[in-house]
């Protein structure tokens, strides 16, 4: 098992370029499911998460062309439908081939995703949107088996418990491409990662309007061409390095990010103290040695990002004072919260909420990634820590995170692999 070494101390100082969204990135690359011709992704992030969905493409018979620069996707005539449970458990985005497999093949089989530590993650909204369609959905061994002869546009209401669902949009626009008739899914997803794909439906002709607001209307058309796309930049990366030069008191120049796609995390960390010089499509991130506490509550965009709450507790950890992080994503999303205060943080969980008790140091331990976005949390952790970090279990970085140890190495920092 490999493990991320990290000697705290060093200020991030420099430039660091931002990789392609993988949250756009997946749901793209299952709507190019959605046509026998070839469709051209570029800009996307090498990542496992991205291989992953490329394995499932070619388990679905499609023809998959990688190279550093761009993917390309031809189903062709295929006709499987089957996505199988071995590869849908280690991803959970996965489920999105649901949608387009139901729009084109009117058969869809694809593996329930089970479960995942950063809570419960049910695909009822999903279910709801498909059957709302028109689609039969039955659960059988495991698996989600819809079909539908015909599928009718339809009003279909897709808020949930914790607010809207952004693969379940997804999913439901890409069903609701040849339906007959138009399709008005209301409390829809606004994240980025929602427009990025209506816009490849669009290129590849699809009428999708409205993605961004929370009603998103879907005219049916015939058929779908191939279409070029390039995804749009990592949100949740570039807000990941924005912490980085926090946490370090440093002074980092983020590229290639949306600065309109961050504004709840700049807000939240510019009353923190933090100070960002927006030019040209990059961000200049300063900060000040000694921040303030914030209170900070996770909601769906344009909220602040559940997949920045950890990030954001381990800068928190060691700001000095008090400050409440509550998660209304995913109320037990706080595996981290143990593994931070193995290296002195002093965070208590009360209910979805994180009280942390910042203090003026932390030290360096071994410690356990959970998830994706703990492992990048512990990371920054250790890059403020006294003396050495190891994390494991750095296969979670690795589904998300674009070389992550060499971007930190180019802006200072002293992190290597060690591999075991
Ligand atoms: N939910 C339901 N029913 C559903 C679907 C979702 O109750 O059918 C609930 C979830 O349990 C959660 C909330 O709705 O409480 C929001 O979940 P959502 O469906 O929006 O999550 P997702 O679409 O499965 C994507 C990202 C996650 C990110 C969430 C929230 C991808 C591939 N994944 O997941 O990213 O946390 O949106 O923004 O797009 C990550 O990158 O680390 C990650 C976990």
């Amino acid at each position: 098992m490999d493990y991320v070494e990290i000697k705290g101390g060093q200020p991030l100082r420099g430039t660091v370029q931002v990789s392609g969204s993988k949250n756009a990135t997946l749901p793209i690359l299952a709507a190019c499911l959605l046509t026998s011709k070839t469709s051209v992704i570029r800009g996307y992030p090498h990542l496992r998460d991205v291989d992953t969905m490329i394995r499932i493409l070619r388990a679905l018979g499609v023809s998959v062309r990688v190279s550093y620069q761009r993917i390309e996707v031809t189903p062709g005539k295929s006709r499987k439908f089957v996505a199988p449970y071995g590869l849908v458990s280690t991803m959970r985005a996965s489920i999105c081939v649901l949608g387009p497999l139901l729009a084109r093949q009117h058969k869809a089989q694809v593996s329930l995703p089970g479960g995942c530590v950063i809570g419960p993650r049910p695909i009822d909204l999903h279910l709801k949107g498909l059957k709302a369609l028109g689609a039969q959905i039955r659960i059988e061994h495991g698996y989600v088996v819809a079909e539908a002869k015909v599928l009718k546009g339809s009003d279909i209401y897709l808020g949930g418990h914790f607010g809207s669902s952004v693969l379940a949009t997804g999913n439901v626009i890409m069903a609701s491409v040849f339906a007959k008739g138009r399709t008005l899914i209301e409390d829809a997803a606004t994240e980025p990662e929602v427009v990025d794909l209506a816009e490849f439906l669009n290129k590849m002709g699809a009428r999708v309007q409205g993605a961004g607001t929370h009603v998103i209307q879907v005219d049916g058309v015939d058929r779908l061409h191939g279409a070029d796309h390039t995804v749009i930049p990592d949100r949740i990366e570039a807000g990941t390095f924005i912490v980085g030069a926090a946490v370090t008191g440093g002074d980092v120049t983020i590229k290639n990010c949306r600065l309109g796609h961050l504004n709840a995390a700049v807000d939240k960390l510019q009353q923190a103290g933090v100070d960002f010089v927006r030019s040209d499509g990059a961000l200049r991130v300063r900060a000040p040695r000694r921040l303030k506490p914030v209170d900070v509550t996770t909601l769906p965009y344009p909220g602040f990002p559940t997949d920045m709450q950890a990030q954001m507790m381990a800068l928190m950890s060691v700001t000095p004072g008090i400050s409440v992080i509550t998660e209304k994503v995913y109320p037990d999303r706080f595996m981290h919260v143990s593994e931070l205060n193995r290296m002195g943080s002093h965070i208590f969980l009360e209910g979805s909420s994180a009280i942390v008790n910042g203090v003026k140091s932390l030290s360096g331990a071994q410690v356990m990634a959970s998830d994706l976005r703990a492992s990048a949390a512990l990371v920054l952790a250790g890059l403020v820590a006294e003396g050495k970090t190891l994390v494991s279990r750095v296969y979670h970085l690795d589904r998300g995170y674009e070389t992550l140890e060499q971007k930190l190495v180019q802006l200072g920092a002293q992190v290597r692999r060690i591999k075991k």
